[in-house]
């Protein structure tokens, strides 16, 4: 029998678990009220029209948690300014290093989507397939912001939606704006489902602790094999 010997390295500081966590909940909160602004249930009731605010509650749900989303996403940029190797912009963007990088992309494909190679391959941070995914999901995260600062705009006084205030011309209007924000909201949900499917495959596969390394910071490495 194979002996395999695991050695644990610390990869997610706590700005990326926090940054994580607060996201992946906003995100849930967002898509949940943001669906519902999009096509509202009739709510019948007997009380006086006054009296009812519920639609306003789920507004002010979506609002808040579009707010927490936007800062944990700055806190999130701050960090890959300061933060360690597997943290930083270099990560999610492989200057200098593209040729190895999409050798690297193929071969997780060939093994994780195609299953045509057996081995398991073995990165220390987020492998070239995931590096990319989640820098399309910041960019896109960028996207959710711009497009809904730019329908709250209207609505506010406040500084930060004034900022997004030219992007519903650029898009033709409130229409345009929507659209594009409910297309958003799908492309975060399809990518959260095989994101999660994902994540599971890896821990269960590979039994390096996948799952649990964006609650402690650490996973394992197998020792005898060369890193990339
Ligand atoms: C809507 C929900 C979610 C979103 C938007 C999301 C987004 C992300 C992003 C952007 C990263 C990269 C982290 C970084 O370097 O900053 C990431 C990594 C990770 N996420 Fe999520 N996530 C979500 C839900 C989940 C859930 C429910 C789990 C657990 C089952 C999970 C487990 C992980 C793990 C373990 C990693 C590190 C994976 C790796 O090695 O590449 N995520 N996620
Ligand atoms: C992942 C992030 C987000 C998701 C999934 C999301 C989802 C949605 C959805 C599905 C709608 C309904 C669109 C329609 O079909 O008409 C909506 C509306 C809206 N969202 Fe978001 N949203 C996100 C982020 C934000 C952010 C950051 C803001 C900034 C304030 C925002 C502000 C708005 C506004 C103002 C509306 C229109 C509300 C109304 O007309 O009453 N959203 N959102």
């Amino acid at each position: 029998m194979a002996k395999h010997i695991f050695r644990r390295v610390y990869l997610w500081e706590w700005p990326v678990r926090l940054y994580h966590w607060v996201t992946a909940l906003a995100v849930v909160a967002l898509a949940a009220t943001g669906l519902m602004i999009g096509a509202p249930v009739a709510v019948m009731s007997t009380r006086e029209a006054y009296a009812g605010y519920w639609f306003g509650t789920v507004r002010f749900v979506h609002f808040a948690a579009a707010y927490i989303f936007t800062f944990a996403l700055v806190l999130r940029l701050y960090w890959m300014f300061v933060g360690n190797s597997h943290a930083r912009w270099s990560a999610f963007i492989p200057v200098g290093r593209f040729g190895t990088f999409f050798r690297e992309l193929w071969a997780v494909i060939r093994t994780d989507v195609l299953q045509l190679q057996k081995p398991p391959l073995d990165f220390v941070g987020h492998n070239p397939m995931a590096a990319t995914t989640y820098a399309c999901i910041f960019l896109l995260s960028a996207f959710q912001i711009a497009t809904g600062f730019a329908l709250y705009a209207p609505m506010s006084a406040a500084w930060l939606p004034g900022l997004f205030a030219w992007v519903s011309p650029l898009m033709g209007g409130d229409a345009g704006v929507r659209l594009w924000h409910h297309a958003g909201t799908w492309a975060f949900l399809l990518f959260a489902a095989v994101h999660v499917y994902l994540v599971l495959y890896h821990d269960v596969v590979e039994s390096r602790g996948e799952l649990s390394s964006m609650v402690g910071g650490s996973r394992f490495v197998e020792h005898q094999v060369e890193h990339r």
